[in-house]
Formats: structure tokens, sequence, C-alpha cells
């Protein structure tokens, strides 16, 4: 879909899309042609029609000169409005205009935006392209629908900012549809391997490098706890690296993403249910996330260093598979007692973690994993859990999630909880019981970040949507990519302030 901004209309236009706060008046439309205006000032009259956030409703305008479908659309009160609602609203109004099959939009906003142009255009873009998205590649009849084209029609000449904020939504979004479509993909196409060549595309693609460790190799650094966990699978592991180098001149400073790249996640010989299942070839939305992420990075061209580092396996049986009760010797050198195996995501992390801060030099650790389902259980669907050991590192990522609208809520690390993770026989063992298993999942993995600054976010309830609300369509969400990017941008100003 075409996003522009334009100034002068054309004779015919095919969906009228007006936006307006809150009991706002129609005196700010003198853009759309009178009839057409005094036809909504009717219909808002006989309807009481109140552009109370989000509401939305369309009628279809004929006359000797115009044949065009008007979509209202209300942002509610101005005071209250922000960019995440007004990408929301972006979202809901293509949404409508799909269902009404419009091709062209023509966007008129009877307000002043509480929000700068660039990040106006960032909202609008993501909010449409990120609704237009559906997983339909499977559907044999599926024919795919779309819009053509958003014109904003604004009274400016001074179009730089909107459309350098409409191209920067570009990018975030195309990143998180990448994302999405890797996270859509069933485990029957999804394996490590696969995995690691959909991430080598996506190198080549946007311009930064990688280097892919097959089994041998994963052996001779010793990631055992990492190896325990891929075992169990016909298909072999697969550690996956991507460096973007954006700032040479600095070389102290490395931010490391870590995603849980479970291709699948059976549960091992602790299985899963047959409901428990059904989403784990899910289990890869944090390794996701961070190919998105990268992705992202390299074409803003951020100025900083980034390691994005998968660890990518498949959690499965067979006479070789891990069981409850192995000792194995995590990369770091700290044992660990399987208790179980359907605990395996801490494993794999853990020994990636290690990896990055040993031989990638990464300064930073930030895992995103869709880790447990304690996370989900305790803060649904709509909000990431986070536990941190840096709170201004925390701030950073509340600031990027403000914005992108991905939720997050802080988890406690409170001492008290890693007695939980004590083993009698080894240093750690990978579950600490029934309670607050969120918590000491995060814990388990903050044993091996050493004295580094450390965000963890568990993804698990919020890497799949059942159904389309919004910017979200059934499925991946695509979450984290936009959260890291903003992020990793967060960081990008605060590494160069220094110097
Ligand atoms: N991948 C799952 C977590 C998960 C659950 C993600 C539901 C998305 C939706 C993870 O590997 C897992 O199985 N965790 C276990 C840990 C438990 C055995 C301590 C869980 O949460 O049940
Ligand atoms: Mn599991
Ligand atoms: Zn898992």
């Amino acid at each position: 879909m075409k996003i522009d901004v334009i100034r002068k209309l054309p004779d015919h236009m095919d969906t009228i899309v007006v936006l307006q706060t809150q009991s706002g008046d129609m005196k700010n439309f003198e853009y759309l042609p009178t009839d057409i205006l005094d036809s909504i000032k009717v219909y808002i009259k006989d309807e009481n029609y109140q552009f109370s956030y989000n509401s939305i409703c369309t009628f279809h305008y004929m006359n000797h000169k115009h044949n065009s479908k008007v979509i209202l659309c209300g942002a509610g009160e101005k005071d209250k409005l922000n960019a995440d609602k007004v990408r929301t609203l972006c979202a809901n109004i293509t949404r409508t205009a799909l269902k009404h099959k419009s091709s062209v939009m023509y966007m008129f906003m009877g307000f002043d935006m509480p929000i700068n142009d660039v990040v106006f255009g960032h909202v609008v873009s993501e909010g449409c392209l990120l609704a237009l998205y559906k997983f339909s590649k499977y559907l044999s009849d599926d024919k795919p629908k779309t819009i053509e084209a958003l014109h904003i029609v604004i009274d400016t000449k001074n179009t730089r900012h909107l459309n350098r904020g409409i191209m920067e939504g570009r990018i975030y979004s195309e990143a998180t549809i990448l994302a999405r479509n890797l996270v859509n993909e069933p485990a029957n196409v999804i394996n490590p391997e696969s995995l690691s060549e959909a991430a080598k595309k996506t190198a080549l693609n946007y311009g930064f490098s990688i280097e892919i460790f097959t089994y041998d190799k994963i052996k001779r650094l010793k990631m055992d706890a990492y190896l325990s966990v891929a075992r169990g699978s016909k298909y072999e592991p697969r550690l996956i690296i991507m460096r973007y180098n954006g700032n040479p001149d600095n070389k102290t400073d490395v931010v490391g993403l870590i995603g849980k790249g479970l291709t699948y996640d059976s549960g091992g010989y602790c299985i899963k249910t047959a409901q428990g299942m059904v989403n784990m070839k899910n289990d890869m939305g944090g390794s996701a996330a961070v190919i998105g992420a990268m992705a992202a990075i390299s074409t803003l061209k951020l100025k900083v260093n980034v390691v994005g580092i998968i660890a990518a396996c498949e959690n499965m049986i067979s006479g070789d598979a891990y069981r409850p009760g192995d000792i194995v010797r995590s990369m770091a050198g700290k044992t660990i007692e399987v208790i179980n195996t359907d605990a395996e995501g801490r494993m794999t992390l853990i020994d990636a973690i290690h990896y990055g801060i040993d031989r990638e030099h990464i300064t930073k650790v930030i895992d995103i994993a869709t880790l447990t389902g304690a996370a989900v259980a305790a803060l649904g669907t709509s909000f990431s859990a986070v536990m941190t050991n840096d709170d201004s590192l925390l701030e950073q990522l509340q600031q990027a999630a403000d914005f992108s609208g991905e939720n997050i809520w802080q988890l406690p690390t409170h001492l008290d909880y890693l007695d939980l993770i004590k083993s009698e026989v080894a240093d750690l063992k990978n579950v600490g019981g029934p309670y607050a298993g969120a918590i000491t999942a995060g814990l388990f993995i903050r044993e091996f970040v050493e004295d580094k600054p450390w965000l963890h976010i568990d993804i698990a309830g919020t890497a799949l949507k059942d159904k389309e609300n919004g910017i979200y369509s059934y499925g991946g969400t695509g979450v984290g990519v936009r959260l890291l990017t903003g992020l990793v941008r967060n960081l990008e100003k605060e590494l160069n302030k220094e110097v």
C-alpha cells in the first residue's frame, strides 16, 4: 500500500476517511467538497454521532458528481490521544476499508494532532500496513485483499517530517511482518536449519552479517545445556549469530539480542498435553523478533553495534532425548539438574547468552522468549513480563514500549525466589516448583549474565493472537520487533551522547 501526503484533491475519491476528536465541530474540513461535507454534517446530526474514541461508522455518498464511501472515525478526547491510539485507529480504519472493498483512501483530519509529524507519519503507516497483514499462503481460496493507497490530505508544503515518519513506519512494519511470517510457518516448514536459512536471507536482504554454526562447532564450544535440548530431534541444531556493526569506532559497546528459537516444543519426556502442544510451533517467537529487529536496525542504519544470537533447536522425544534427572554442564561451567524437560527454553538461552558474553563480547544482554505459561497466567495476552538488573535499561525499554504499544510489566527479582532454583546435586535446577514460574525462569537466566546490564522479556502471552484486533491479525504478532528496535534506538542516543 502506498502512503503519501497530498494537498490537491482528485475529482473522484473512492473512500473518504474523516478523523475527528470528540465533540469537535466540522469547521476544519474546508478541504472536503462542500456537498460531501454537508452530507456528513447531516449524517452526524441524524445519528447523533459523537466521534468518541474508536467508534467508526460508514455510509455511501453518491450524486451526479461523487460516488464515494465515507468512513467516520472518532479520535475521542484530544488530551487522551497518543501515538499508540492513533496507530490503532488507523488499523481499524484500514480494516473497515478492507471490509468495504475500498481501493484508495483519502484521510481528512479535523484537528491538530497532539503528536509531532514524524511520530504521526510513523504510526499511520504502521497502523495501516500491519492491519493489512494476513497469513493466507496456505488457503487455497483466499484472494489477497489489499488497499492500493492512503493519501493523507493536509494543507502544508512542508511534508518532510511526515514523509520521514511514514518511511520509518514502513521499515518497522516490514520487519514485523517478516517476524509474523516466520512465527506463522508451521514446524514442518520451519526447523532449525530452515530458520537459519531464513535468517541468512534476511541478512543478505538487509545488509547485516551472519554466521551459522552446525552441531560440531556447537559441541566444540561446549554448549551442552543447549545441546541436551536439541538431542531428541532428528533436526540438528543451528546456532545463528547475526552481527550489525553500525558504529565501528566504538570498540566497547555491543548490544546482545538473544531470542529463544525452539522451532517446536513438544515438552520432551515431560510431554505436553495435546492442547498444550498446538501452538508450540510458535516457540521461536523470540528469535523471530530478533531477526526482525536486526532487519529494522540495519535499515535504519542505527549508529550502534548489535549482535543477535539464536540457539535454534527442537524439543522432541527419542531414545537420545534428555531426561528429567539428567545433570548437564552449561557452557559457562555451571551444572544444571534437569527437573523438567519442558523447561527447555532457559537451557538454550543461557548457553546463547554465555556465548554472546564470552565470544561476541556483548556488553548488554537482552533476551526475549516465549518462556513460561506462568507469564501468561500472570499477565494474560496484552502484557509481556520483564525482569532486569538495571533500572535505567528498563526505563529505555519502557519508553520504547509506550511508543510501540507492546505493553510490558516488571516482575520482581527478589533474592528469596533464587532459593527455589537451588539444587542439591547441581549448581541450579531448571525448574523452581509450582509457584512464581515466570520469575524463577527469569532468575535462572540472570545467573548467566555475569555483571552485564540485563533485560528479560517473556512474550509467552503476547506472541500470538487468537483473533484479529487493531494492528494484530490471527496468529503471530511479531511482538518484540518494534519494541527491540525502539530500545536499540534509545540506546543509540545514549551511547553516542558521551563522544
Ligand atoms: N514454550 C513453553 C512456554 C509457553 C507456554 C509458551 C504457553 C507459550 C504458551 C515453555 O518451554 C514451557 O514449556 N514452559 C513450562 C515450564 C515449566 C515446565 C516449568 C511451562 O510454562 O509450563
Ligand atoms: Mn517447554
Ligand atoms: Zn518452550
